[in-house]
């Protein structure tokens, strides 16, 4: 479905990784290997490090996302940082709905629709995570798990809106395990999620959503991943945290 007009999206998610200074170093080296990316390039990295992303790639390919935010403008939610925050800081994108938010933090697929919803509106593009655990890939649900995370954190979003959500598809067992889905069960979660979309808007916004893989993507794999109709990009922890791996996986990405 129109793989060549979807522009592919790669983007870093550096999790609870780099100081300042490990940060300023990280994104200098960067800067000049990814600068002629045929996709576009999101490096997410903690609040404390927003700052100097934003300072640093001004001007550049590069663009800025957090890895989280508050569904509510402000308030008493101590500890917590609103979508508006975010915007006002010049921060482009957010992560919402990881899969490790899920397993330590008490997200739930309801507090998702909270925090897309206030992103959205705050005006955002996210990058929602769906995904099983290896229980429920092996237990045969996963079409029926990715199902109910994707329709309850889409609920109330237009089709206007959705165009500045991508969906990333992490299967939890796969993540930051070194065990890659191969390129046929990624294509077969990500052509689900598209076909979904396609069911609750309609088909041209499904052809033009971008729906990312992400679990142990390496410069190793990922030609191979990207090359998949239904993917569009990839959402990397580890080998983001290397300049050169980051750029590989990159080049993969650019056609
Ligand atoms: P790894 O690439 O380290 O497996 O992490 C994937 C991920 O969780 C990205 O959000």
């Amino acid at each position: 479905m129109n793989k060549a007009l979807r522009r592919a999206v790669i983007a870093g998610n550096w999790k609870m990784n780099k100081n300042r200074a490990e940060a300023r170093a990280l994104i200098t080296e960067m800067i000049p290997l990814v600068k002629d990316a045929d996709c576009d390039v999101v490096i997410c990295t903690p609040y404390t490090d927003l700052e100097t992303a934003l300072s640093l790639t001004e001007g550049t390919n590069i663009k800025v996302g957090a890895e989280n935010c508050h569904w509510a403008p402000s308030g008493a939610f101590t500890g917590e940082i609103s979508a508006d925050m975010l915007t006002e800081m010049g921060v482009e994108y957010v992560v919402i709905g990881h899969s490790e938010r899920r397993q330590y933090f008490g997200e739930t697929n309801e507090t998702v629709q909270k925090r897309v919803r206030a992103a959205l509106s705050a005006g955002l593009k996210v990058i929602l995570c769906v995904g099983e655990t290896l229980a429920e890939r092996e237990a045969g649900i996963t079409e029926e798990v990715i199902a109910i995370q994707v329709k309850i954190a889409l609920a109330g979003v237009s089709a206007e809106e959705l165009s500045r959500v991508i969906i990333a598809y992490e299967p939890v067992w796969a993540i930051g395990t070194g065990k890659t889905a191969t390129d046929e069960q990624a294509n077969e979660v990500n052509h689900f999620i598209r076909s979904l979309v396609g069911r609750l808007y309609d088909e041209k916004t499904a052809a033009a959503l971008t729906v990312q893989y992400g679990g142990s993507m390496n410069p190793g794999n990922a030609a191979g991943l990207l090359a998949m109709e239904d993917i569009d990009g990839g959402l990397i922890g580890g080998a983001s945290l290397k300049a050169p791996d980051f750029a590989e996986i990159i080049r993969a990405a650019s056609r």
